[in-house]
């Protein structure tokens, strides 16, 4: 049998991603904002992201010069902004501690603000020949797989496990498809539920496709039970218009523009008045909804409120159109309300 390493990269040659818009470069600039953007999010959902990004800020410098709001707005709507706040503070680092050059070593990338090791390692595999071993979300779940490695991958011990495995199956040529090649397995063949074993590569001597385990692995998160907290959220309505008021830059949702919020039993009418000196025509309770965060679980009561014409805007508030509103840096759940308030 081909070695493990060997058999990805056939499989990527024939069968993996080869025209994504950061596949043909070897630009690091471009490689490092592809890998910030694809964390967490998919593939198809970054790809206009990515070529409007570029487009904007075509190389590092330009970037580094920017307004940090100009560049949350072109991040606008693909969600965890620290994502596009880090890259903006690591733009300004590799101008001042690198002379503008982007690192090629793995360990000096990962110092940059955003960059865990994964990501240091697919940028300096992809970018500079580098051989490195990823182990992002989709190749902990081949490997753990593969290897019949138990345990929940976010537990150190399974994670160092995970590590060594990743470091053993290195190519000594060829990084680049390897690389790319299990992160192409991963997301269209090892996928989490129904993988699609018979056309995989490596399934021959897979642990969990040979034993009937690919449902117990990897093993998931432990359950527990998150917090709980109620909020109101409040929709102030004038003319067409919404208001939203910028988040503190700490805490959640930093420096994103959102809703007022109240806490879940007050007068949302009476808030309205004694803090923003606004009067309130009507008051229409919208259905409530849920948004889970890692640690805890917040439920959202929005409130659309139609106010009397008013004449002040707060400090730290502006009032936008529903479509203006939808390209600022809204939190997930103020994009969801936005999106229904414009359909009613
Ligand atoms: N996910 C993370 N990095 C990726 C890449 N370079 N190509 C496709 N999906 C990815």
């Amino acid at each position: 049998m081909k070695p493990f390493a060997s058999r990805i990269v056939s499989w990527q040659q024939r069968h993996g991603r080869h025209s994504l818009p950061w596949q043909a470069t070897r630009d690091p600039y471009r490689i490092w904002l592809s890998e910030i953007m694809l964390q967490q999010t998919q593939v198809a959902t970054v790809v206009p992201y990515f070529e409007r990004f570029v487009a904007r800020f075509p190389d590092l410098p330009v970037l580094a010069t920017a307004h940090e709001d100009d560049v949350l707005a072109l991040w606008s709507g693909l969600g965890y902004y620290s994502r596009a706040r880090n890259l903006h503070a690591a733009a300004r680092v590799v101008m001042a501690e690198h002379a503008g050059i982007f690192p090629a070593l793995p360990t000096a990338i990962a110092q940059l603000p955003g960059v865990g090791r994964s990501t240091a390692a697919a940028i300096a595999a992809l970018a500079f020949g580098q051989p490195c071993a990823i182990l992002d979300g989709n190749v902990k779940r081949v490997l753990a797989r593969h290897g019949g490695i138990a345990g929940w991958p976010g537990e150190k011990k399974t994670e160092t496990a995970l590590w060594q495995l990743a470091e053993s199956l290195l190519p000594d040529t060829a990084i680049e498809p390897y690389t790319q090649g299990m992160m192409d397995l991963g997301a269209l063949v090892c996928t989490r539920s129904q993988p699609a074993c018979p056309a995989c590569p490596v399934n021959v001597d897979c642990i969990a496709h040979t034993q009937g385990r690919i449902d117990e692995l990897p093993t998931p998160r432990p359950k527990k039970t998150l917090p709980e907290k109620q909020v109101q959220m409040l929709l102030l309505l004038d003319r067409g218009e919404l208001m939203l008021e910028k988040r503190p830059s700490q805490g959640i949702w930093g420096g994103l523009w959102s809703l007022p919020e109240l806490v879940p039993d007050a007068d949302a009418v009476g808030h309205c008045r004694d803090r923003f000196g606004f009067i309130a025509l009507t008051q229409q309770a919208l259905p409530p909804f849920t948004h889970s965060f890692t640690h805890f679980r917040l439920h959202i009561r929005p409130v659309a409120l139609h106010l009397a014409p008013r004449h002040n805007t707060p400090p730290g508030q502006i009032w936008v159109s529903l479509a203006d509103a939808l390209d600022a840096a809204l939190p997930a759940p103020v994009r969801t309300l936005v999106r229904q308030l414009g359909r009613q």
